[in-house]
């Protein structure tokens, strides 16, 4: 498989029908408590929001959500349709969008991943983040049960050193 990593486009004129409609029904196959195409809306068109699509074939099968602000960055979604899991995209759609945030100035990039969340803790270490904080309760389960965030950072200027020593 071959992903294909393309750039949301700020969606002016988007009804929910078009790339919105798009990135909501990705996130809802993927997470519990999905975000609407207005929510997806409003992220986008935030100054320095950056927005992926990751399509194997014709079809979108993942997203990543970022955006930078002077030079830190976040990452505030990345997920892959159940189907298409363990085949590199989403490790392509972080490549793409670390790629994206440090030609746009970002110097480190940031995340937060449940604890319990041991999956996509992988698919961020072997992407090249480490750990740097831990935020208790964070995230609060439907039975009222918290559960922590863990703070993940990748710095991407020592990323461009390293490249210009070899
Ligand atoms: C986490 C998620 C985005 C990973 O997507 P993916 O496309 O399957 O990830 P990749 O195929 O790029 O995985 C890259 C590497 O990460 C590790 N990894 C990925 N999924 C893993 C799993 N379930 N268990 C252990 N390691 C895993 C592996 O090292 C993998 O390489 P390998 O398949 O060659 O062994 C996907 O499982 C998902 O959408 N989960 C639900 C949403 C979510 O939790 N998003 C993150 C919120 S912070």
């Amino acid at each position: 498989m071959s992903p294909d990593i393309r750039r949301v486009a700020a969606p002016i004129g988007d009804d929910g029908s078009g790339d919105l409609g798009i990135l909501s029904s990705l996130h809802a196959a993927c997470f519990a408590q999905a975000w609407s195409p207005e929510a997806f809306r409003v992220l986008l068109a935030m100054p320095g929001s950056l927005g992926l699509l990751g399509f194997v074939g014709d079809t979108p099968q993942g997203l990543l959500i970022a955006r930078r602000v002077a030079e830190e960055a976040e990452i505030l979604s990345l997920c892959v349709v159940p189907p298409m899991r363990r085949h590199g995209l989403a490790s392509a759609l972080l490549a793409v969008g670390i790629e994206c945030l440090e030609r746009a100035g970002a110097a480190k990039v940031f995340l937060e991943v449940a604890e319990t969340n041991m999956a996509a803790q992988e698919v961020y270490r072997v992407s090249g983040f480490s750990l740097v904080g831990r935020r208790p309760d964070y995230y609060l389960l439907p039975g009222g049960c918290g559960v922590a965030a863990l703070v993940l950072v990748r710095s991407l200027a020592g990323v461009v050193a390293a490249r210009s020593d070899t």
